[in-house]
């Protein structure tokens, strides 16, 4: 089998793998032929792609981790807010998980937009208990942790549709309501004599990151407990994966990217490691486009063919990319990549799921190689001000229209970072978040920066996917997992 985006499925095709509504009933079975009104429905409903077999595919198999019959009481079970049903649930999951031979996540997860809270619930729960895996817990643990994934995100039951799916940007106010979830989740069960105390504090603080700057609390790494630093980064993953009203998904290699970009700030660089040993950067069955042009299909992903699959191309011969021969062929993009091809992403901007708008950034850094590096990914996506020196960045911030955002260097011989961010703010009034570029992060730098009304942090040397995850992440008024 493999996967078909939405846009591209066709009618005749044929479904590989059932397709669930939020309450885990069936919408359309395995061996249905689609049709254009399937094709629509599938798509208002906010699924992403369907599986589907063919001449192309049919000697790809694809395992899903734990069995769509688990993976259904696993939606019942949070829907209803059920605890004793949860904890069944996760000790099936923790069975199922160490059953399986070899863990890979080749399987997407196929989800509805109304049901995304309680599908991202199993899946970060089923995650979580993947990377614990991965991090030698015992199998009660591996219980505990499984249970804190699945109960993570009840208080979202009560947040109003109209925040969480809301397409735009979110207002400060909205952001607030959003954050109050965790410690929703946590009210609900804290009663709970038979949870543990490990699986509340999980709960409680699954947005909080290694740095400080998480919520609700602001604690730090020390403070955080494996538990929930695995069960950070689980969610995250999960929720960068997804297609959301908001956003389209990002890619398993790009989220990837954003994982190790934001080790060290937001997550423990351990427990991304863990997950990455479990994550396939191509999944079976995708459809890539590689550096000649031509589409192809991944067949096989396992260990050292990460980077370099073998694939089938679309006339059903194979090329093996760990050939020599084909060393000079790469992948460029999965099908739901960003490009870096100004022409593709005018086209991809196009389908964009939220209106487009193009915001205004300015990048305030002494180092021309690192304004060009900035440039290098940004320009396509944001019109850009690129300026060497604070003071100029100063003197254009009186006279012109205020950027929607500024990047800005710590480090510089004329002023330093903190000194131009207080001036920036004593101009536009706070209005403007400021983005700092770090040498490392020094937790003391970064409280000086977060003093001086710092939004975001990127570390030298960074990831381009986390850069521009974290831009759009402030530009849209919301954290990558919400
Ligand atoms: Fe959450």
């Amino acid at each position: 089998m493999r996967y078909v985006k939405i846009e591209n499925a066709q009618q005749g095709m044929k479904l590989a793998y059932n397709m669930y509504d939020s309450a885990g009933h069936t919408l359309i079975c395995s061996g249905s032929i689609l049709t254009d009104s399937y094709i629509k429905r599938l798509s208002e409903y906010g699924f992403d792609g369907v599986y589907i077999t063919d001449e192309l595919s049919d000697d790809i198999d694809i395992q899903p981790i734990i069995s769509p019959k688990l993976r259904t009481e696993g939606l019942v079970s949070v829907r209803e807010s059920n605890i004793d049903k949860c904890r069944n649930v996760a000790k099936e999951i923790v069975t199922q998980v160490l059953n399986k031979g070899a863990l890979s996540l080749d399987l997407t997860d196929l989800r509805s937009f109304d049901g995304y809270t309680y599908a991202h619930s199993v899946n970060v729960a089923v995650l979580s208990c993947i990377i614990g895996f991965g991090m030698n817990l015992k199998d009660d643990a591996l219980e505990q942790l499984v249970m804190a994934g699945l109960l993570h995100d009840l208080g979202k039951l009560v947040i109003p549709q109209e925040i969480l799916n809301k397409k735009g940007r979110l207002t400060p106010d909205e952001y607030e309501v959003m954050k109050t979830h965790s410690t929703l989740s946590y009210e609900i069960i804290k009663e709970r004599w038979d949870i543990s105390a490990q699986v509340k504090a999980a709960v409680l603080y699954h947005h909080e990151n290694v740095d400080g700057s998480g919520y609700p609390d602001g604690i730090e790494f020390e403070n955080m407990t494996i538990f929930t630093r695995i069960l950070h980064v689980a969610d995250v993953y999960d929720a960068l994966v997804s297609k959301r009203p908001y956003k389209a998904p990002y890619s398993p290699y790009e989220a990837c990217e954003y994982l190790m970009g934001a080790g060290g700030i937001m997550f423990d660089p351990k427990v991304v490691e863990a997950l990455l040993l479990y994550v396939p950067f191509y999944p079976k069955g995708t459809q890539v486009k590689l550096s000649d042009g031509r589409d192809a299909i991944i067949v096989e992903n396992s260990g050292k063919r990460n980077l370099r699959p073998l694939l089938r191309l679309m006339d059903r011969t194979m090329l093996d990319l760990q050939d020599p021969a084909n060393y000079n062929i790469t992948i460029l993009h999965g099908a739901n990549e960003e490009v870096t091809d100004p022409s593709i992403a005018e086209e991809e901007r196009k389908k964009m799921i939220v209106p487009y708008r193009k915001y205004r950034i300015m990048i305030i850094d002494d180092m021309l190689i690192n304004l060009h590096a900035l440039r290098g990914f940004l320009q396509n996506n944001y019109f850009l001000d690129l300026v060497t020196s604070p003071r100029q960045a100063l003197l254009q911030l009186k006279r012109q229209t205020e950027p929607d955002l500024i990047i800005l260097d710590m480090d510089m011989p004329e002023m330093s970072g903190i000194e131009t961010a207080e001036k920036i703010n004593g101009i536009l009034g706070g209005s403007v978040p400021i983005l700092f570029v770090v040498e490392n992060n020094d937790r003391g730098v970064m409280a000086k920066c977060r003093r001086a009304g710092a939004a975001g942090f990127i570390v030298r040397p960074y990831k381009p996917a986390y850069v521009k995850a974290e831009i759009k992440r402030i530009l849209m008024g919301r954290s990558v997992a919400e």
